[in-house]
């Protein structure tokens, strides 16, 4: 496998990769209904571009000479820069969205965020947002999304970060995020997110029980 730092030309093949991946797969996807699988998402794909155009992503290529699948993209990881005031905007501009599903589970990411000021609670400027973390089915089990985490700190660390954080929507992504040194800072019952009726906003299949927001500080030698 192949792991490198995602340019504009592969923008298309991965928003390709995600549409039939990441899109129907991922736990808060499934429970909103958000796409079919292979089916597209105005939003969702907007959000990935501007993702990709902070050119933190990286990808996973198979280039074994001898697979049928080769030069695919089996996996991303899209990472992006999160500066003070961003998410308070992105709530704003979710208000103007017509797509329900997508506001329902962006509405829950960006209030979770809220309750806590990482910026002040670090006190860093920026911080290295891993945003998705996408494994295709064909390739899931070997340990990319793992690497793909490793590699994301990597990028991280040559751009002098202090901070990355993810909010990781499924037992799995949050059992691969702590193996590589995040820590669980706050968390969500999903059965306890619910609407003023009562009623579960989003009804997240088993095993995914909650959303947790992680974060890993970096050191550098020249730290105090
Ligand atoms: N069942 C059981 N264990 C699993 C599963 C599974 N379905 N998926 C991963 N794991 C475990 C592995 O056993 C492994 O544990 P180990 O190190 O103790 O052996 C560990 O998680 C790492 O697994 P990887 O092989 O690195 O994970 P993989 O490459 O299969 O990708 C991923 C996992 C990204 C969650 C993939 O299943 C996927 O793309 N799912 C759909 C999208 C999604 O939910 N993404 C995460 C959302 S949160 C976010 O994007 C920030």
């Amino acid at each position: 496998m192949e792991y490198k730092l995602i340019s504009g030309d592969y923008y298309e093949r991965v928003i390709d990769h995600l549409r039939g991946n990441f899109f129907a797969d991922e736990p808060l996807n499934r429970a909103a209904g958000l796409c079919q699988q292979g089916g597209g998402n105005r939003e969702l794909e907007h959000h990935s571009l501007a993702t990709l155009q902070d050119q933190l992503s990286i990808m996973a290529v198979d280039e074994r000479k001898d697979s049928v699948n080769y030069g695919q993209i089996a996996g991303v990881i899209l990472n992006g820069v999160l500066r003070s005031g961003d998410t308070e905007q992105a709530l704003d501009k979710l208000q103007f969205s017509c797509d329900s599903n997508y506001k329902k589970i962006f509405e829950l990411l960006y209030r979770h965020s809220l309750q806590v000021d990482l910026f002040a609670r670090y006190n860093v400027q920026r911080i290295f947002d891993v945003r998705i973390l996408s494994v295709d089915s064909r390739y899931r089990g070997q340990g990319i999304a793992k690497e793909l985490v490793r590699r994301a700190e990597q990028v991280a660390r040559e751009s002098g970060y202090h901070l990355l954080k993810a909010d990781a929507t499924g037992i799995f992504s949050q059992k691969i995020l702590r193996s590589q040194g995040f820590e669980a800072f706050s968390e969500q019952l999903y059965a306890k997110y619910r609407d003023d009726e009562g009623r579960i906003i989003l009804p997240v299949e088993a095993p995914h029980i909650k959303l947790q927001l992680l974060t890993k500080e970096l050191k550098y030698e020249n730290d105090h």
